[in-house]
């Protein structure tokens, strides 16, 4: 039997979907429709002709073009400057492009002979981001001979992979016998009281329950108390039990305020304590000279996660593992796959080893190709422009007797209440619904010790000063429909 493979003109296909994608991209950059319009996936997939399609193939190429541009109006528009969402990268338009690639040629880059030139991109980024916080010691981002001053790292999918990466190295480092044995009972976490829940996830994954991670208060605006490092240190240490790690937050995911990571790594280096930073969002303010000092203390992170799909520019999912120490790094997973990990030296450089997902994308080539487009300086910029739209934000709001603003932003993360005295919690949650779900703006919300807030993110360089002033608008008009 003749095995169909594909009926589709190669070159004529490529070419309707590059047009329909350009065509998307600049209808969205012109605000042609709103970000978001939601429909139920009952209607979606009628629309799209999906059991059909599923059944018996696109067939020609204007049956694909044709679902294509069903799928493009029912998504997400993240490049119409309206887009205020989650903390989401806003690709550059060519952004696409590795993806595209990646899924033509499916070179996974985590083994190098699977996909060298993939492998040698992320080798390279990997020494340039270890450089961003000093960590890497030789002068040449090209050279991959083993220097054990360097610090060592690797590119993974995604930042709660990375954290239970991070951690399972922590662990590995208190408890060796943990790879074996499984996890011994008396080791515990300490860290602010909002971490990502990913942190959470990490330690059930891991077989040490989520109760193995112990808060540390908050203060008002959700930052960790120093303060209260030593007494819950003292009480750990009073429970017979040990810690493994202390995370620090650069940024909060709700509120994009920074732990002081100083005061997380004295009190670190004081009593022998692993330091994990989880950069997820905010590891990017190293890049601006101007803002850098909000993650100071950073550098002397034991391990640090850095999301390349949220301020980077990088379509999901690309997120870095980076260990101050490389030995930190060799020691994570003491396994063994004979098929792949060989004793003897090979060419290049594998990742395998080091990640948890055994094939990975050619993440090395995405994050590469989002400097590679306009040049490091650019990426560099667009940090510090992103920063700034929520400090314009900010100061319309502060401006606006109706708006309230809990404090000033430390990254591009903005919360806000519209009316806090009259509009209850659940009226601030079904304002924001009014929003998406009626202007051409997309925002979203979040809790701050109990209260809801509205958010923003702001990672659109083409949001005006005008769209924020439209924003408000927007919400004082919709307000009126949710006040009860
Ligand atoms: C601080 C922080 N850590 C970890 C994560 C998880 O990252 P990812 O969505 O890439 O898994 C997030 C996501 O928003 C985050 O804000």
């Amino acid at each position: 039997m003749a095995i169909k493979t594909s009926s589709l003109p190669l070159q004529k296909t490529q070419e309707a979907v590059s047009k329909l994608l350009v065509d998307y991209l600049e209808s969205s950059i012109k605000r042609e429709s709103n970000v978001l319009n939601q429909y139920p996936p009952e209607f979606i997939n009628e629309a799209l002709k999906t059991k059909s399609f599923f059944e018996n193939g696109f067939g020609s190429v204007e049956a694909l073009s044709n679902f294509l541009k069903t799928y493009l109006i029912h998504t997400n528009h993240l490049h119409h400057p309206g887009y205020m969402g989650h903390q989401v990268a806003v690709p550059q338009s060519l952004s696409g492009i590795p993806d595209w690639i990646h899924g033509t040629i499916n070179n996974p880059s985590s083994l190098y002979e699977m996909g060298p030139a993939g492998a040698a991109l992320e080798g390279y980024m990997i020494h340039w981001m270890l450089d961003q916080f000093g960590w890497f010691k030789g002068t040449d981002y090209n050279d991959f001979k083993r220097y054990p001053a360097n610090g060592s790292g690797f590119l993974t999918h995604g930042g709660s992979i990375a954290n239970l990466t991070a951690l399972s190295a922590a662990r590995a480092e208190i408890a060796p016998e943990a790879w074996n044995e499984g996890s011994p009972k008396d080791i515990v976490v300490m860290g602010p009281d909002n971490a990502h829940y990913s942190i959470l996830r990490a330690l059930s994954i891991m077989g040490m329950g989520k109760n193995s991670y112990v808060p540390v208060a908050v203060d008002e605006n959700e930052i960790i108390d120093t303060q209260a490092l030593e007494l819950v240190y003292k009480k750990i240490q009073n429970e017979g039990k040990r810690v493994m790690a202390v995370i620090g937050n650069a940024c909060a995911t709700a509120t994009g305020l920074f732990d002081p990571l100083d005061e997380l790594a004295d009190f670190c280096e004081k009593h022998h304590l692993w330091f994990h930073v989880d950069g997820a969002h905010g590891a990017s303010a190293i890049l601006v000279p101007s803002e850098r000092h909000k993650v100071k203390g950073i550098e002397r992170a034991d391990s640090l996660i850095w999301d390349a799909h949220k301020m980077l520019r990088v379509p999901a999912l690309c997120t870095a593992v980076l260990f101050r120490n490389q030995h930190h790094q060799w020691n994570c997973f003491h396994q063994k796959g004979s098929y792949v990990f060989h004793d003897s030296q090979v060419v290049g450089i594998d990742s395998m080893p080091f990640t948890i997902e055994c094939t990975k994308s050619a993440l090395g080539t995405k994050l590469y190709w989002s400097f590679a487009l306009e040049g490091e300086q650019a990426i560099r910029d667009f940090i510090a422009h992103s920063f700034t739209q929520a400090k314009e934000l900010y100061t319309l709001m502060q401006n606006h007797p109706d708006f309230y603003c809990p404090y000033p932003p430390a990254s591009n993360i903005l919360c806000f209440q519209y009316k806090p005295d009259i509009l209850t919690n659940q009226e601030q949650l079904a304002l924001r619904y009014e929003i998406i779900n009626s202007s051409p703006f997309y925002i979203t919300s979040c809790e701050i010790k109990g209260k809801r807030y509205l958010r923003v993110v702001l990672l659109n360089p083409l949001t005006q000063l005008s769209d924020f002033k439209s924003l408000i608008k927007a919400i004082e008009v919709r307000a009126e429909k949710v006040i009860s």
